[in-house]
């Protein structure tokens, strides 16, 4: 039984094989459910400094890649395991000896998203005295192709251009107030690897952009990840997420997936019910565990 995991930084030549574990680890049909191949492409936007201190990976002993921990928020962890891993105590014990040295020096949580599911980590953190967050995260799934409506005149939903970018970062701003993209963020993720410029899109009304969405594959005939998504305040309500989202399904399906995901916490109650008005249902829920009170 293999009982030796140790922790490096994470190189850009790794970055390719880490991705394609992600992806391996989510069933290939039905729905994703553990931290995905789109939250840590997402992430790989930041400078390499940046890098690694969010994005903590595990390697077994055979050179297999045995975790992937996104410290992404102050004082967070969202972590994904590899389902060979997922019982296995001695691992869970090394990731949650980590991160709670880790969070600790980063203060403001700390907070743990174990993998779904009755796993050693989950038993690890309630052994540790963590209790589970009353703050739900909701994952939410649909089915493609499936029906979308018709879009409506406005926007019009294109690809992301290399010219968009200083405008695309100000509507993601609006969006997400607190937002920490810049321009030279938004040019590294594009070197990504998994990211697909023709699934980076954008809504616009006379070239001026209004809202976003960029999509990541999944596992070759699974389930693609929606992060992020937004519209700007000024042009709510207007059908504009649903159209650059119903312009994705439409892509993401030609591509062969066969579902798409997205996580959202229950208090984004906007979110839920675009979500829902899409035609996704909450699969599952997940819970981020915080050190009991004393
Ligand atoms: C969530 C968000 C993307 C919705 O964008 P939008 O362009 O306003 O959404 P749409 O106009 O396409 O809404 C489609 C449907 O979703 C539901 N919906 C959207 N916003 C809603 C709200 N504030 N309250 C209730 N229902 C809402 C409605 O059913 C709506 O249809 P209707 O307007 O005919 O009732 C936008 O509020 C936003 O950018 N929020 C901040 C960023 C964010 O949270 N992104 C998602 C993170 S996962």
């Amino acid at each position: 039984m293999e009982t030796g995991f140790t922790r490096r930084r994470l190189t850009d030549r790794e970055a390719g094989t880490v991705l394609a574990s992600l992806r391996a680890w989510e069933p290939s049909a039905g729905c994703g459910w553990q931290l995905q191949a789109g939250d840590l492409g997402w992430a790989l936007r930041f400078e390499p400094a940046i890098r690694d201190e969010q994005i903590r990976v595990w390697w077994d002993a055979t050179g297999r890649c045995a975790a992937v921990i996104l410290c992404d928020q102050p004082g967070s962890a969202r972590c994904a395991v590899n389902p060979a891993y997922l019982h296995d105590s001695t691992l869970a014990d090394a990731v949650l000896a980590d991160l709670s040295r880790r969070l600790d020096r980063a203060g403001g949580g700390p907070w743990i998203d174990p993998p779904p599911g009755p796993g050693a980590l989950t038993r690890a953190l309630l052994a540790a005295g963590y209790e589970p967050d009353p703050d739900i995260w909701l994952h939410l799934w649909r089915p493609l192709p499936g029906a979308v409506a018709e879009p409506p005149a406005e926007p019009t939903v294109r690809a992301f251009r290399s010219a968009d970018a200083a405008q695309r970062v100000a509507v993601q701003h609006a969006a997400f107030p607190g937002s920490s993209l810049t321009p030279e963020r938004y040019q590294r993720l594009r070197a990504v690897p998994g990211y697909r410029a023709e699934l980076d899109l954008v809504g616009t009304v006379d070239d001026r952009i209004t809202a976003f969405c960029l999509a990541w594959l999944g596992p070759p005939g699974g389930t693609a990840l929606l992060e992020p998504a937004g519209t700007h305040p000024g042009h709510r309500r207007r059908g504009h997420a649903s159209a650059v989202i119903a312009e994705a399904f439409r892509r993401l399906a030609r591509l062969g997936a066969t579902g798409v995901a997205v996580l959202t916490p229950v208090s984004n109650r906007p979110a839920v019910a675009l979500y829902r008005a899409l035609g996704f249902t909450a699969v599952a829920e997940r819970r981020s565990y915080w050190p009991a009170p004393p």
